[in-house]
């Protein structure tokens, strides 16, 4: 089966993702196959957290944190901008403080924690996740094409869920450290109690939702998640064990692409030594490819004689991925 079969025979598949170590081609994939499915009549959103910006490179259009932007008909391309995801973030909690204890201004010491545990790892992906949730919950598209980073980094991805239990516990610390301005403003107002569940049921309630998104993301019949591989023995063997982690999270693998193969038609032609040779080494690789991955292999796409940027590129590309 081909890439083009294994789409029409999934329509249900509307999470698309190409992973697999940096500089593969999953950009270059994602943009392809968005431009094919955009042709074929569907709705499509590219989107990616990369803060590279190379959405922007390969459309050649500015798209970096302006939210969804038109690059064809049926196509759309977003790059998230988490940096601003994080400011937005600060200032929720920020109002969220203010509003529960009546406060004029964040005191001193509960801003310097804001500022601490957004510098957090667990916080920038909190906000990445956030925001990527917020895109596909929208559901206005018939597919979201999710533009990965390099391999660790998208299997950290699957871990969000986890990630985002940590941030809430730390939340959590947070409300538990509020309570001394909790207990002077109830003291004021003279309450006897106040509403000191409510922010953890709020977070509670976002992680509920987190949950929910990440079961979309990682759910058998509506994920389609590729891995790019290209013919060299290091990448073979560093996509062999990625494929066994993602077993591990039990996320299924929809198929292989092979990414750089070399037209063996030049062996045809009059060709210098050099080249000659790698496409024998190759030849040696995509055997070890066969071996590894047998029949997900789903199209080898060969090396072109320039990068893929700008549209008349991306068109000839998924014209090779997926036909006219
Ligand atoms: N088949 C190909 N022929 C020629 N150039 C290619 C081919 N595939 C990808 N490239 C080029 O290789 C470079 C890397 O590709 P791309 O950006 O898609 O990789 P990536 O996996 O998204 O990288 P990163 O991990 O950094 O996000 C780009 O300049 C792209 O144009
Ligand atoms: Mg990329």
């Amino acid at each position: 089966m081909g890439l083009k079969e294994v789409f029409l025979k999934h329509p249900e598949r509307r999470y698309i993702m190409f992973g697999g170590k940096g500089g593969l081609g999953k950009t270059t994939f994602s943009a392809a196959t968005g431009f094919w499915l955009a042709k074929q009549g569907k709705k499509v959103l590219v989107f990616s957290v990369d803060p590279q910006a190379s959405l922007t490179d390969i459309f050649q259009k500015d798209i970096f944190g302006r939210g969804p932007v038109k690059i064809i008909d049926n196509l759309w391309a977003q790059e998230i901008d988490a940096d601003s995801h994080i400011k937005e973030y600060q200032q929720e909690i920020r109002q969220k403080i203010l509003d529960m204890y009546g406060l004029a201004e964040v005191p001193e010491e509960i801003e310097q924690y804001i500022q601490a545990a957004s510098a957090e790892p667990a916080m920038e992906e909190s906000a990445i996740f956030d925001a990527v949730v917020d895109v596909v919950t929208k559901g206005e598209y018939d597919y979201y094409i999710y533009d990965l980073v390099p391999l660790g980094h998208a299997l950290y991805y699957l871990s969000m869920a986890k990630v985002y239990d940590e941030w809430i516990n730390k939340i959590t610390h947070l409300r538990e450290e509020m309570r001394e301005y909790e207990e002077m403003v109830s003291r004021l107002k003279r309450e006897k109690e106040t509403e000191q569940d409510q922010m953890l049921k709020e977070l509670l309630y976002i992680k509920e939702r987190i949950n929910a998104s990440a079961s979309i993301l990682t759910d058998k019949t509506k994920t389609g998640f590729f891995f790019v591989v290209t013919p060299e023995e290091m990448i073979i063997r560093d996509t062999q064990k990625g494929a066994q982690l993602f077993s591990q999270f039990d996320v299924p693998i929809a198929g292989y692409v092979v990414n750089r193969v070399i037209p063996r038609g030049l062996l045809e032609e009059k060709i210098p030594p050099y080249l000659r040779n790698r496409i024998e080494m190759q030849d040696r690789h995509m055997k070890d490819i066969s071996a590894a991955f047998g029949d997900s292999v789903l199209a080898l796409v060969p090396e072109l004689d320039r990068d893929v940027t700008g549209l008349a590129m991306i068109e000839k590309l998924s014209e090779i991925m997926y036909g006219k």
